[in-house]
């Protein structure tokens, strides 16, 4: 009997679907339409498509311990990108269910966006936009990206990959990183600062790191207060980074010259929404729905990842270390 591999994501491209079942397996799908997400199913419809599944491609649905529990033929779990905060790791550890993400997929979408945001907040593209729409032709004067100080706030993969972007504009690219990749800097011509160095000199600084207990509001009101005048914030990682508050003051009272927001603290939560529409519609702000990684490119790249990993843990090979977050023992 092949096995079977049920996929709840939604964006998983025919491309990843056909890559499983060359390899012999047996692809279920929700039924739900491609764009909506997987979390629209309660417990007991996920529990009915469990049924007999050895692989499960799973979106932002929640994964509790009881439904892992009651599949005990269940062997990995895959995440088609980096987090995997919706997965009860601890039940999957105790129960010897592999866990997988798929890192690096998207890497080049971030990094585009950040770059499209830096450039789009700079030229102060949605004023133009605006003011066009509005029959005004007199043009709104914007800033540079070239040969401009640019931070880098983390440097990991979408670091990195900024930083090379950034080379064809000439930039001085700065970068703060605790744990820092040193080959890569100096590959890159990237100088290895502290925050404050970083936030003092940047004309823009973009966020590349994690949300942990330690970054929560990384970018509060002294670092917005300590970051140079006239600077522009670029926001793709996570909105928990970032108080929003102090941003909207510090962007009110022109301190800073803009920001790109792809996160927000309260995204998907529609009390949230009113705070976020002010911040979002003040002039100098571009905001996109977390939409960072997603382009069709990355999409695919990391369907074929989590695809490629339950595909090995099926067939009883290790997948890459660097998708393992959980070693299965089923
Ligand atoms: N908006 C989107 O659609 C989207 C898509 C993918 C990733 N992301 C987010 O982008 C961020 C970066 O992803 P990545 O793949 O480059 O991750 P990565 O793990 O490759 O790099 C993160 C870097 O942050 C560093 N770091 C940890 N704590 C730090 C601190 N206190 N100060 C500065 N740096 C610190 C780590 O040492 C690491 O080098 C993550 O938050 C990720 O969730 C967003």
């Amino acid at each position: 009997m092949p096995s079977t591999v049920l996929v709840s994501t939604r964006f998983f491209d025919p491309s990843a679907e056909a890559l499983l079942r060359e390899n012999g397996l047996t692809v279920r799908r929700t039924g739900l339409p491609d764009d909506v997400q997987d979390d629209a199913l309660d417990q007991a419809q996920l529990d009915r498509l469990l049924e007999g599944v050895e692989g499960w491609i799973v979106g932002t649905a929640p994964v509790r311990g009881e439904l892992i529990r009651a599949h005990p033929q269940l062997k990995v779990i895959a995440r088609r990108g980096v987090g995997y905060n919706n997965v009860d790791i601890e039940a999957a550890r105790e129960l010897g269910v592999c866990v997988a993400i798929a890192p690096g997929g998207n890497d080049a979408s971030v990094a585009d966006h950040a770059l499209g945001m830096m450039l789009g907040v700079a030229k102060r593209l949605k004023e133009s936009h605006r003011a066009l729409e509005g029959g005004r032709w007199s043009p709104v004067v914007g800033m540079e990206l070239f040969e401009k100080t640019v931070g880098l706030v983390g440097f990991g993969r979408i670091a990195q990959a900024v930083a090379k972007r950034l080379r064809g504009f000439d930039a001085r690219v700065l970068a703060y990183d605790p744990f820092p990749n040193r080959a890569a800097a100096e590959g890159l011509g990237v100088e290895l600062v502290e925050l404050p160095a970083l936030l003092r000199q940047s004309d823009y600084v973009s966020l590349h790191l994690p949300l942990t207990r330690e970054t929560r509001r990384i970018i509060d009101r002294d670092a917005l207060a300590a970051m140079k005048p006239g600077s522009i914030l670029i926001n793709t990682s996570r909105g928990g980074l970032v108080d929003e508050e102090a941003l909207k003051q510090a962007l009110m009272e022109g301190r800073l010259y803009g920001a790109g927001l792809d996160v927000f603290e309260g995204e998907g939560d529609d009390d949230s929404l009113p705070a976020i529409r002010e911040l979002i519609g003040l002039p100098n702000v571009m905001a996109s729905a977390h939409a960072a990684g997603s382009s069709n490119e990355g999409l695919s790249r990391t369907n074929r990842i989590a695809a490629q990993t339950v595909i090995d843990v099926l067939r009883g090979v290790e997948p890459p270390a660097q998708c393992v977050v959980v070693k299965g023992a089923r």
